[in-house]
This record gives C-alpha cells, structure tokens and sequence, in this order.
C-alpha cells in the first residue's frame, strides 16, 4: 500500500497536514481551506501578479461553452486513454473549472484525483462542482507536491515545466497533453482576422526533452456549429480574446452561427529509464 498522496508546504517544503480548516506543516506555516473546499497554495512571492492565471469572465466563458457539449469528443476520448492506464493517483495541472476532472471522477471511481490551477476563480468554479477531488491554487511551475507522487499528469491547453513534471512523476508515470492541432478553431480566426493562426501548444517541450518518450499520439478531429448565443463564450476563452479590437468582436458577434473545424492532439509521455 503506497502512502497517500500530500501537498507539500510551498515556503519550507515541508508535508502539510489537514488541521480542522486548514493545512499546516510543522513549520506552523498555515494555509485557510476556503469554505468551497480548495486550498489556496500561491504565496505572494510565487504571484506573478495580483489575480494570476484566467479571470472570473475567462472561466465563466469556458464553463459556460464547455458544458454546451462542443468538446465532447475530446473528453470521451482523453477518458478512454486514462481509464486504460488504470492510475491510482491523477494530477489535472491548469484543470481550470474543473470539466475534465469531472469527467474522469465520473469513471475513475477509486482514484485518488488532484487538481491545480495558478487562477484562483477558476479552483473556486472547480470546488464548487463539489467533486471529491483535492483542489489548490499553485503553480504548474512549482507543484506543491513530492517527488513521485503521480501515475499521471494531465495539461490541457495549460502550461507546462518539464522540470516538475518529471519531478512529480512516478517512475513509471505518463504525461498527458492536449493542445491543439493547426486547423483548431480556424472557422474563428478566420471570422476575425480573415487568416489562420497555427499554433502548436507545449508538446516541443516534452518532444525535446531527453527524460521523456513519446508513446501514444492521437487526434480528435471534428466540425461544430456554435449558437449564436455561444459565440461570445467561444471568443472569452480563447487566447484570440485578446488580440481582438472591439470591432471585430462586434462583427463576430452579429454573425448567426460560427462553423469551425477542432483539431485536438493528445500525446502521451512517459518517463525515460534513469
Ligand atoms: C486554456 S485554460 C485550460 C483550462 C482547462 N485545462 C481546460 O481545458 O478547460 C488554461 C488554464 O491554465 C491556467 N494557468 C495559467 N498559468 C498557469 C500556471 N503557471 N500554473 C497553473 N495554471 C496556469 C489558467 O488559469 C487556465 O485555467
Ligand atoms: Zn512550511
């Protein structure tokens, strides 16, 4: 029997232990679980600015779209993948509102599940799916757990550090990233900015990196028409929000549907032999 699974003190790196409603190491370093269940493991010094990661709105959208059903194949597909590593412990690292994590609670009955995320709005969304499953704001670059805790680590469309995904790995444990292939959402650049933007997601920083392989490559391709009420959801969480002037929000919103293709690579790593 492997010994549960402990978040580790972000200032001394000590175990935190659960304490009525809070964690606290021996260090007396003491971290408030909030009444939604999550705890919050950011300090200050680790903040790269006041509210980190995705906003209220940025989740909201993604909560909102996602739950419409559009990335369904994706979710049916990643939950195959991990049901057939059968992992007693799963990392969801940047599991933003919680979709994911709660597809795989659903099947993955016996498994202990994580979930982090640097913003802290999106754990709240997370926790409040009330899921049985551990959730605390941290860093993808510095977990807030000891080596070797996990048999998988999922990223989604999140960032990465090589360095602390193999830190947190068991030895035989996989990686699971999903980012996007170059046709993903083109029907929505092409709508705004009248070309396509391909963008590659984090997979050239495991590919490049000599302590993973890789071992399962996979596509999930599809075509979806977003409603147009959906639409503005859509735009919200992607990184295009951002780039896009309030003219041509304007346009895409007075448009009466948006059809897009999807193309979502998922690519499985696993630990090199030391
Ligand atoms: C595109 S969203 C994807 C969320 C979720 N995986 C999904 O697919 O629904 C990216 C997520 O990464 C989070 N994020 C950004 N920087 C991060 C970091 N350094 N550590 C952990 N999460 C981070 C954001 O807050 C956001 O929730
Ligand atoms: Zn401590």
């Amino acid at each position: 029997m492997s010994n549960p699974i402990a978040f580790k003190c972000p200032i001394c790196d000590n175990s935190l232990t659960k304490d009525g409603s809070s964690y606290a190491c021996e260090n007396k370093h003491s971290f408030d679980i909030a009444k939604e269940g999550y705890v919050n493991l950011l300090p200050v010094q680790q903040k790269s600015s006041k509210n980190p990661g995705d906003s209220y709105e940025m989740i909201k959208s993604r909560q909102e779209f996602l739950e419409k059903g559009y990335y369904e194949n994706l979710a049916k597909t990643l939950v195959t993948t991990i049901i057939s590593l059968n992992p007693r412990s799963l990392l969801d690292s940047g599991c933003g509102e919680g979709y994911y994590l709660q597809k795989l609670r659903h099947e993955l009955t016996e498994a202990t599940l994580f979930g982090i995320d640097v913003s802290k709005e999106a754990i709240r969304f997370a926790a409040k799916r009330k899921l049985d499953v551990q959730l605390a704001v941290a860093s993808a670059y510095q977990l807030p757990f000891f080596n070797g805790s996990f048999d998988v680590v999922i990223s989604i469309f999140s960032p990465i550090s090589t360095n602390e995904l193999a830190r947190v790995l068991k030895p035989d444990g996989r990686v699971i990233i999903v980012g996007p292939g170059p046709d993903h959402l083109k029907g929505l650049a092409i709508q705004l900015f009248r070309s396509a933007i391909p963008h590659e997601g984090n997979f050239s920083l495991l590919d490049s990196d000599p302590r993973f392989n890789l071992v399962t490559e996979q596509e999930v391709r599809g075509e979806i028409t977003v409603a147009q009420k959906d639409i503005s959801n859509l735009l919200g969480m992607t990184p295009y929000y951002w780039r896009t002037t309030p003219e041509q929000k304007q346009q895409l919103l007075e448009i009466s549907e948006l059809k897009t293709p999807l193309q979502f690579h998922i690519k499985g790593y696993s630990k090199s032999p030391a």
